[in-house]
C-alpha cells in the first residue's frame, strides 16, 4: 500500500505536529459526568460522525452479512480492500484505513519490540487485570452483555484480548501487519453496536446512555487497558525506559485513533493519560449483575487449560493485580494461603526473571507455568494465533 509507505516516510517533525493538541481531561471529568456534558460537547457526547450513520445504514439493509463475508480474508494492512460490498461502505474503508499523518514509524517499531520483549507480562496485565476490570466499568460491561457477543462471553472476550495481542504483534502497523485492520473492524462493529443496542429492550432497562461507546466511553477503557499496564509495570519495578513508554503510549494513542476518538481528547502523555484515567476510570469502577457474570465466564476460561494453579490462586492473583475491592465485588472466594504467597513471591520472581537479583525463589516455575500458560490460553483463543475474526454483528443478545 503506497499509502503506508508514504506514511512510514513522515519524520518525527511530523509526527510531533500533534503536540499543540490540548489536553481535554479537565474539560470533561472534572465532576465525573462533566463540565463538557453539561455542555454537551465532552466526548461524552461524540460517537462515531463517519461509521454510525453508515452502519445504521448497512444493518437497515440488510447488507451486514454480505460486508462479514467478504471482509473475512481482508486480514493484512496491506491487503486489498474487501470487495463485494457497498459502495459507500466502501468508500468509508477507503477513508478510514490510514494511520494518522502523526503516526510515527520510529516509535510504533520501539513499541513492537517492547511488547516482544515483554509479553509475558502483558498477556497477563491485559488478560486478568484489564480483561477483569472491563466487568467493573458498568458502560462495558452492560453493553458487552447485551449485545449479541455476550451470548458467547467466553468468545467474546477471548477476541477482545486478541486487541492487545494484534496491537503487540512486531510489524503490527506495517503494511505486513494486522493492526490497522483489526482497529477498523472493531470501530465498525462498535458503530453497529450503537445501532442495534438502543434497540434492545434489555440494555434500555439497564444503561445511563441513550447510545453506547461515546468517545468518552472509548478512553475510560483504552485508561484500563493501556495506562493501567503502564502504571502495573513501573509499580512492579521491571525495567521501562523512557523511550519505551513513549513508544508504548504512541502505540496506543494510534490504536485510539483509529477506533474513531477524535485527536484533541487523546492524552498527550502518560502523566495527562494518568490525570484523566483518575477522574473518568477509577470512580465508575463498580459491579453490575452483568459485569459479575462476565468476570465469572472470563475466570472460567481458565478452565480450559492446566494453569498449574488452583482456582483459589487465581482468584488472589486477580484480588492482587486488581484490588480486594474488585474482589469482593465479583465475590472472588479468598484464598489466602495463595494470597500470601502471591504477595511475597511474585515480586521476588519479577526481580529473578529481570536479573535484578541472584536468588530464584523456589515458586519460580509456579508463576512461570502460570504466564506462560496464560499467554498460551490467550493465543490459542485468538483462532489462529495470528488474526481477530471480527464479525459485525446483526442482532442483540435475546435474554
Ligand atoms: C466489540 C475492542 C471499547 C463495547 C469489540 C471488539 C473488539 C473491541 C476487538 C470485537 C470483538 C468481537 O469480534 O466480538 C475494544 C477496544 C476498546 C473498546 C480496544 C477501547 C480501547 C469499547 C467500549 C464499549 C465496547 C467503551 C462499551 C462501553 C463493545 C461491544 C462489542 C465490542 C458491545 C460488540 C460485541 C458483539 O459482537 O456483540 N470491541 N473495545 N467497546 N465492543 Fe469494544
Amino acid at each position: 500500500m503506497d499509502n503506508l509507505s508514504r506514511r512510514k516516510a513522515l519524520s518525527l517533525g511530523v509526527a510531533l505536529g500533534l503536540a499543540g493538541a490540548t489536553i481535554p481531561a479537565r474539560a470533561w471529568a472534572s465532576t465525573g459526568s462533566a463540565t463538557g456534558a453539561a455542555a454537551g460537547t465532552g466526548p461524552e457526547w461524540i460517537w462515531d460522525a463517519a461509521a454510525d450513520p453508515l452502519m445504521a445504514s448497512m444493518l437497515d439493509g440488510g447488507h451486514v452479512p454480505a460486508i462479514n463475508s467478504a471482509w473475512a480474508s481482508w486480514v493484512n494492512n496491506n491487503d486489498p480492500l474487501p470487495g463485494g460490498v457497498p459502495a459507500e461502505f466502501a468508500a468509508y474503508l477507503r477513508q478510514v484505513n490510514v494511520l494518522p499523518t502523526w503516526a510515527d514509524p520510529v516509535k510504533l517499531a520501539r513499541a513492537a519490540d517492547f511488547n516482544r520483549r515483554r509479553d509475558t507480562y502483558l498477556f497477563m496485565l491485559y488478560g486478568l487485570g484489564s480483561g477483569i476490570m472491563s466487568t467493573v466499568i458498568p458502560r462495558e460491561a452492560r453493553s458487552v452483555y447485551w449485545s449479541a457477543g455476550g451470548a458467547n462471553m467466553q468468545d467474546r472476550a477471548a477476541k477482545t484480548f486478541t486487541f492487545g495481542y494484534d496491537l503487540s504483534q512486531l510489524g503490527a502497523f506495517e503494511p505486513t501487519g494486522q493492526f490497522v485492520v483489526t482497529a477498523n473492524k472493531t470501530r465498525v462493529v462498535h458503530a453497529a453496536v450503537r445501532h442495534l443496542l438502543p434497540q434492545s429492550p434489555h440494555w434500555k432497562a439497564v444503561t445511563d446512555e441513550t447510545t453506547p461507546i461515546s468517545a468518552a466511553d472509548i478512553l475510560v477503557t483504552f485508561h484500563s487497558l493501556g495506562t493501567y499496564v503502564h502504571r502495573k509495570l513501573l509499580d512492579w519495578k521491571i525495567p521501562f525506559p523512557s523511550a519505551d513508554q513513549e513508544a508504548f503510549l504512541h502505540s496506543w494513542q494510534v490504536a485510539v485513533h483509529l477506533l474513531g476518538v477524535p485527536d484533541e481528547h487523546i492524552p498527550q502523555t502518560w502523566a495527562a493519560a494518568e490525570q484523566q484515567s483518575a477522574q473518568v476510570l477509577t470512580p465508575i469502577l463498580t459491579p453490575t449483575t452483568e459485569g459479575i457474570a462476565l468476570a465469572e465466564d472470563l475466570l472460567g476460561l481458565t478452565a480450559q487449560v492446566d494453569l498449574g494453579v488452583t482456582r483459589g490462586f487465581l482468584n488472589e492473583f486477580v484480588r492482587y493485580v486488581l484490588s480486594d475491592e474488585v474482589g469482593n465485588w465479583l465475590g472472588l472466594t479468598r484464598d489466602y494461603a495463595s494470597a500470601a504467597l502471591i504477595r511475597t513471591a511474585w515480586p521476588a520472581y519479577i526481580l529473578f526473571r529481570e536479573g535484578l537479583s541472584p536468588v530464584m525463589p523456589g515458586t519460580f516455575y509456579v508463576f512461570d507455568q502460570f504466564i506462560r500458560a496464560l499467554a498460551m490460553l490467550f493465543l490459542n483463543k485468538g483462532s489462529s494465533g495470528t488474526t481477530t475474526p471480527i464479525t459485525i454483528p446483526t442482532a442483540n443478545r435475546a435474554a
